[in-house]
């Protein structure tokens, strides 16, 4: 498994791993989603990475691109992680899959010309170049409506002549990556199927709208979260097999998307100060009470008590001096450096730090 540091990453690309790895089964598991929908994406992703080749040959070819839409947190780009790391899986014993993350911010639709450039150096260069060294390519784009922007809409303020040529350079990038190269697979997500280009949808094989969870997914997915939480904290576990309870907490969180569910296990975690310290203390009342506040806070009760309230008896050997590490030069031209003093070294003569 190498993940390659940043610095040794071609223009454009966020991160290389060569799958499978051990590591990466998680995100498959962790996304609750219908069975078909799994099934589905992977006999497509298998389908052109196994069979991609002798499929080049027929008139209507596949593009080896799959487009996951849909509203933010609803697992799109966990599952086209998850995804990659199962078909690699299945196909192991052809060889290695690499995973290629493009950072779609490095594809500006607000510079002059650069953003084509940057298109066709990445369809034309580096995934070709990475291509070649294993069998097997996925190359996953999130936020591809910054990428394939729509043509026709005429809601951007950029030259729209360079939004123009930057996605032909990707319908022709993608087009001619079928053909050469078709044991590549694209993996697509976004927020706003709507603004990507008619001309790249209709290149998919396939388009995957993803949904907010219904009732019963919602129970699974809080299951798993807690369930998670009693692998670090086992004194959890009789709360996180609690299925009637788990069932009422579902109710609750009717409408909300996986990752707010996901982070409602950690508000309950933090809905009081004994359990942040000590997860194990969790109990029903906590996470019960996390999903009536939907996770926030309700702004009622008194003041709340100073540091040193809560925090009397913290050993004075274990507070650090005033050495703040403040540069002197963050506090602008002209301003008088910056010294702390504490009451109880207020003898101390002040220091300057560097
Ligand atoms: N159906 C689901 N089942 C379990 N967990 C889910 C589900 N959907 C989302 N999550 C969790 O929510 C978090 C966010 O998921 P992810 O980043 O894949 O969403 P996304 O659809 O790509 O969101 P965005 O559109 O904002 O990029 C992850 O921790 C994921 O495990
Ligand atoms: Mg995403």
């Amino acid at each position: 498994m190498s993940n390659v540091p940043r610095s040794a990453l071609p223009p454009g690309v966020l991160s290389m791993h060569v799958l499978p790895a051990d590591h990466h089964d998680r995100d498959w598991d962790a996304i609750i989603v219908p069975r078909e929908v799994k099934e589905r994406l992977l006999a497509q992703a298998l389908l052109v990475l196994q069979h991609g080749r002798k499929l080049s040959m027929l008139s209507g070819l596949p593009h080896g691109l799959i487009v996951l839409a849909g509203p933010p947190g609803t697992g799109k780009t966990t599952m086209a992680r998850g995804l990659a790391q199962v078909a690699a899986l299945a196909l192991a014993r052809q060889g290695a899959t690499q995973l290629l993350e493009i950072n779609p911010h490095a594809f500006p639709s607000d510079m002059l010309g650069e953003s084509q450039r940057n298109v066709t150096r990445l369809l034309t260069e580096t995934v070709p170049e990475i291509a070649a060294r294993r069998p097997f390519t996925v190359v996953l784009i999130d936020e591809v409506e910054s990428f394939a922007v729509r043509r026709s809409s005429a809601s951007f303020e950029a030259n729209p002549v360079d939004v123009h040529r930057a996605t032909d350079a990707v319908l022709l990038g993608i087009d001619e990556i079928a053909k050469n190269l078709p044991s590549v697979l694209f993996v697509t997500t976004t927020n706003f199927i709507d603004a990507v280009d008619e001309a790249f949808l209709s290149r998919a094989d396939l388009v995957m709208r993803f949904a907010l969870p219904d009732r019963e997914a919602v129970g699974h997915i809080l299951a798993h979260a807690l369930g998670e939480l009693a692998v670090q904290w086992p004194a959890l576990l009789p709360l996180a097999s609690d299925t009637a309870r788990i069932s009422e907490l579902a109710a609750l969180c009717e409408g909300w998307d996986g990752r707010r569910i996901r982070k409602l296990v950690l508000a309950a975690l933090a809905q009081r100060l004994e359990v942040a310290r000590d997860p194990s203390r969790l109990t029903w009342d906590d996470v019960l009470s996390a999903a009536r506040k939907k996770g926030g806070v309700e702004w009622a009760g008194g003041a709340a008590p100073t540091s040193r309230e809560m925090f009397p008896d913290v050993p004075r050997e274990l507070m650090h001096d005033h050495d703040h590490g403040h540069a002197l030069h963050d506090h602008g031209p002209g301003s008088q450096p910056h010294t702390h003093t504490h009451q109880q070294d207020a003898a101390d003569p002040p220091k300057l730090v560097s």
